[in-house]
């Protein structure tokens, strides 16, 4: 098999990949090198960034059990939105960090997707500066060939905003970034910086230091993303993808008006993006079966969100639907599995197959331990034996005495627990899902812990879009 032998890979993106998925974590970059499977889901979500190219709009949910691929998913559309000229944005939700809230939830969400606000140049995050740069530079050339005040033409082209809700406010930071560029007051940049983020906690404050009435808060946190959308778009940008994880933590909150709200605030943005309200801005949202199907917590049980989430009655038996709102992962299959695994020889290989540290047969021979160790899970749940994999590799190369063949039955898999088995707390229903949990595995050794390896940073510009496989 020598499906990703053409594809050359840097050291720097072989060192962050391997460290990673050693870890347990979706690689943020470079996630070509590894993909296998998802060929239809990735063109379903090529159309939708074309259209948000076009200042069109999305919405889609990314939905699948636990470790079927919603997260690495998510990264690789995200991956290819920046090289398509979109800003991304992405944030898991947690129970700090909501849709919709009234006790700074929401404004955490937002904070946390501005820290992660990336661009093609900028794929690690921390881009807010050089978008509205970029914007305040644009203005900058237009008023040398036309003479026009620079100001001026901020103003103007910034007009367009005012219309929103919360524009004129925008509008007005915006200009203040402009007259700390004109004057070198870096303090006011900052602030007008520290403004877009989200992370003015207090009204008097943000009049102080920018003269503006109003902060980024829970009440206008939507409102805000729709501002940003436009705003990057005049900056030369073409959208803004939203990439939101975990949105089984809106399921799991207790209380059900802290729910619905939430789930109002979907519907919102789901009739936006249909009746193409929003410009320049789409959504993908993760989560899984429980939060979408559950008739009592998940979005189901928000009446208009079902009829319009509801899937496609003609798509059954085998036939498929790509162009509706949900997009059902399936698990991986031991076919991509044993694709993934060549994948991931290559890589450690770092692309060159006179390199390899493992034979096809020594692949298949991992399947087969995997598969007596821990049954299906090795495929369908594959994070700890992606993990395995590389670690036996790891021996292998630092041990080149040592053959495969007599470390394979020393590697041990331990199956992984689902942390969103873990039981919930309930006082609308609390029998009835009392009753699901009891068949929670007890929870295993490293599974399930996430922890977060800091990117390297990226040289920009140089990724080939063609590497992703369609
Ligand atoms: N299409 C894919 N190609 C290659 N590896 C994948 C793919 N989908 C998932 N993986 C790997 O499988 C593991 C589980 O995926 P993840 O996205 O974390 O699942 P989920 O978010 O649904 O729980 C991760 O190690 C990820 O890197
Ligand atoms: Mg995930």
């Amino acid at each position: 098999m020598t499906t990703s032998s053409l594809a050359t890979i840097r050291p720097r993106e072989r060192d962050s990949l391997l460290q990673s998925l050693r870890a347990g974590v979706v690689p943020r970059l470079g996630q070509q090198h590894v993909q296998v499977g998802r060929a239809n889901e990735v063109q379903a979500l090529l159309s939708d960034i074309s259209r948000i190219n076009d200042g069109g709009s999305g919405s889609r949910f990314i939905i699948g059990d636990y470790g079927s691929g919603k997260t690495f998913f998510l990264h690789v559309v995200r991956s290819i939105a920046l090289q398509q000229k979109l800003v991304t944005i992405h944030a898991d939700l947690s129970p700090d960090r909501r849709l919709h809230a009234t006790g700074g939830q929401a404004r955490s969400l937002y904070a946390e997707l501005m820290r992660n606000m990336s661009t093609r140049a900028k794929p690690d995050g921390g881009a807010m500066s050089s978008v509205v740069e970029r914007f305040v530079t644009q203005a900058l050339t237009e008023s040398r060939t036309s003479g026009e005040a620079v100001e001026d033409i901020i103003r103007r082209n910034l007009n367009e905003l005012s219309e929103l809700t919360g524009g004129y406010d925008f509008a007005e930071v915006i200009t203040k970034y402009w007259q700390g560029h004109d004057s070198g007051n870096e303090q006011l940049k900052s602030d007008a910086v520290r403004w877009l983020r989200g992370e003015f906690t207090t009204r008097t404050d943000a009049r102080i230091a920018l003269g503006v009435r109003t902060i980024v808060d829970d009440a206008n946190f939507y409102d805000q993303l729709k501002l940003l959308a436009r705003f990057v778009r005049l900056a030369g940008f073409g959208g803004i993808l939203i990439c939101l994880d975990e949105m089984v933590n809106l399921y799991k909150l207790a209380n059900s008006q802290a729910r619905n709200s939430n789930y109002e605030q979907i519907l919102r943005i789901l009739n936006d993006s249909t009746q193409g309200s929003a410009s320049g801005l789409g959504f993908i949202f993760g989560g899984t079966p429980d939060f979408l199907l559950d008739p009592r917590r998940g979005l189901y049980s928000y009446a208009a969100l079902q009829s319009r989430l509801e899937e496609n009655s003609y798509a059954v038996d085998g036939l498929v639907d790509y162009s509706g709102p949900v997009l059902r992962l399936a698990s991986l299959t031991p076919e991509d599995f044993y694709v993934l695994l060549t994948k991931l020889r290559h890589v450690q290989a770092a692309g060159d197959e006179s390199a390899y540290l493992i034979s096809d047969e020594g692949i298949a021979e991992y399947m087969n331990h995997c598969a007596e160790r821990i049954g299906d899970a090795y495929f369908r749940t594959p994070r700890n034996t992606i993990k395995g994999f590389l670690d036996l590799l790891a021996v292998l190369e630092q041990n080149p005495e040592q053959r495969w063949q007599d470390l394979l039955s020393g590697v041990t898999l331990e199956r992984e627990s689902n942390p969103d088995l873990a039981p919930l707390e309930l006082p609308d229903h609390g029998g009835e899902s009392a009753a699901r949990n009891v068949a929670v595995p007890p929870a295993t050794g490293s599974a399930g812990v996430q922890t977060q390896i800091p990117n390297p940073p990226n040289d920009a510009g140089d990724d080939d879009l063609s590497v992703f496989k369609l």
